[in-house]
């Protein structure tokens, strides 16, 4: 049976690690879909066209090991303002959110354009302020050498151009449960998203 929990909200509000723990707690299967923008935007950084690099993404480009950079991450934003891209990874979006036993996916339109239909839909944010943190302290941690400042204007451009951009922008869907993590933990945010599974699960 499809049961697809829809999470969106903007860069590093805390999207994907609420998704990995409510796959794990509900043994669902997890995309992030940042990851798809994050590959195709690598591979026009090493030339190619963006729509071609869409097109004929390989599972092997989101094993890439530096696609969390900021420099991937603005390339990533902007080969997602171009409408034919976003088409060119929408099937296999649209296929992993029905799929039978349940799907978790994280982006900035699930809930409004990949799956509509999505039996819950989470609108994840936090300040401006407690993001930069978080997304500095996780880069440091895995050996990136980038200041607090550098995370935050990254941040704060995605986030405009990712909100502006006329193809799929980042908006909550109307029916969206908007979870402000901004004052808690992980395992309170963790929670709060269970709770609202559960109960549409009924
Ligand atoms: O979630 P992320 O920060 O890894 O995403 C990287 C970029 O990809 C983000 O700035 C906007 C784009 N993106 C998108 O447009 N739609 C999605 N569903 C996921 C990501």
């Amino acid at each position: 049976m499809a049961f697809t929990i829809a999470i969106d909200g903007p860069a590093a509000a805390g999207k994907g690690t609420i998704g990995r723990a409510l796959s794990r707690h509900f043994g669902f299967a997890h995309l992030d879909t940042g990851l798809l923008y994050r590959a195709t935007g690598r591979r026009t950084l090493d030339g190619l066209a963006p729509v071609e690099a869409a097109q004929t993404l390989r599972a092997e480009d989101l094993d890439a090991d530096d696609l969390r950079t900021p420099e991937v991450s603005q390339a990533a934003s902007r080969v997602a303002a171009i409408p034919e891209v976003r088409q060119a990874l929408l099937d296999f979006q649209r296929a992993f959110a029905r799929r039978a036993g349940g799907a978790v996916l994280d982006g900035r339109d699930i809930g409004t354009v990949i799956c509509p239909e999505a039996e819950v839909k989470l609108f994840v944010t936090a300040s401006d302020t407690e993001r930069a943190r978080r997304r500095h302290k996780e880069m440091c941690e895995s050996g990136h050498a980038v200041t607090l400042e550098e995370v935050r204007d990254d941040l704060r451009q995605r986030d405009a151009r990712d909100s502006a951009r006329a193809a799929a922008p980042l908006k909550p869907a109307e029916d969206a449960l908007m979870l402000d993590t901004s004052e808690m933990s992980i395992e309170e945010a963790v929670a709060a998203a269970v709770a609202a599974v559960d109960a549409a699960r009924g």
